[in-house]
């Protein structure tokens, strides 16, 4: 493990939590108890909104990573500010993690995507040296990701992704999970935010769920995520007409 907790020293707490991102539930508990990472990949899971990438963003602050996304040292676009949390949040970090971070900013480990700019950042970076050697202007959406992933998901360091599974199929998310796994048996370490029930069963990952009253770790099995997509897979014709008929009742 690389980071083994992110807090907020007392002395930096803020006074006044009526504004965001103190408003929300996972950042208040960051704020009040820290939070611990238990395993090489620690997924964030929760509705929209929830605030999966407001704690995301901020990690990838605290570790001076541009918040635009990309790799550590390198830029596309020029540098997005830090968030307020991202400049008050402190990440314990084993020997080997101080090794990989807090050294000169060019000789640092990370890749962060971001969920917001991962497309732009996926097309600045074809074929710059340290990056990827694929073209992706000439793939799909999907593929150009996948490229991205096989050629950047290849030594230890930190990796912040925000819903990487977004543009892939059923099968490239489980090239994806097996790639996430290989990262993560060879000493990288893995925070994700995600809306995937494939990537969040890789096994040995932890599993974060943030909802109105913070986050907590849950067994994959109980993630809201998996048991509304098992029961929707079960019946997705009564599913769908319970719906309809909430929204019939509302409109009545
Ligand atoms: N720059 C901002 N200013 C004010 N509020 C914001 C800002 N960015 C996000 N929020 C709010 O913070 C809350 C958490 O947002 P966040 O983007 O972290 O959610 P998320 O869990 O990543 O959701 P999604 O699954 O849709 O990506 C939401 O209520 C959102 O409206
Ligand atoms: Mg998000």
């Amino acid at each position: 493990m690389l980071i083994h907790r992110a807090h907020v020293p007392v002395h930096l707490q803020p006074k006044d939590l009526s504004k965001w991102p103190f408003t929300v539930a996972g950042v208040r508990q960051l704020i009040s108890d820290g939070l611990e990472f238990m395993a090489p990949i620690t997924f964030l899971v929760g509705e929209n909104g929830s605030g999966k990438s407001t704690l995301i963003e901020a990690v990838a602050g605290a570790l001076k990573l541009d918040s635009h996304g990309g790799q550590a040292g390198g830029k596309y676009a020029p540098a997005r500010p830090n968030t307020e949390l991202g400049e008050i949040l402190r990440l314990d970090a084993s020997v080997e993690g101080m090794r990989e971070f807090m050294g000169r900013r060019q000789a640092r480990r990370g890749f962060f995507l971001r969920a917001e700019t991962a497309f732009s950042m996926m097309n600045s970076f074809s074929r710059v040296p340290g990056y990827w050697s694929a073209d992706t202007a000439t793939m799909s959406h999907g593929e150009g990701f996948m490229a991205v992933f096989n050629e950047m998901f290849k030594r230890p360091g930190i990796y912040l992704m925000d819903e990487p599974e977004s543009a892939l199929s059923f099968v490239s998310t489980l090239e994806l999970a097996s790639l996430l796994q290989t990262l993560a048996d060879t000493g990288a370490q893995v925070i994700c935010a995600t809306h995937s029930p494939i990537l969040t069963a890789i096994p040995g990952s932890e599993v974060l769920e943030i909802d109105e009253h913070g986050f907590r770790s849950m067994p994959w099995e109980d993630l809201s995520l998996v048991g509304k997509r098992r029961r929707y897979l079960d019946n997705p014709a009564r599913f769908l007409g319970v719906r309809a008929g909430d929204q019939d009742r509302r409109q009545a």
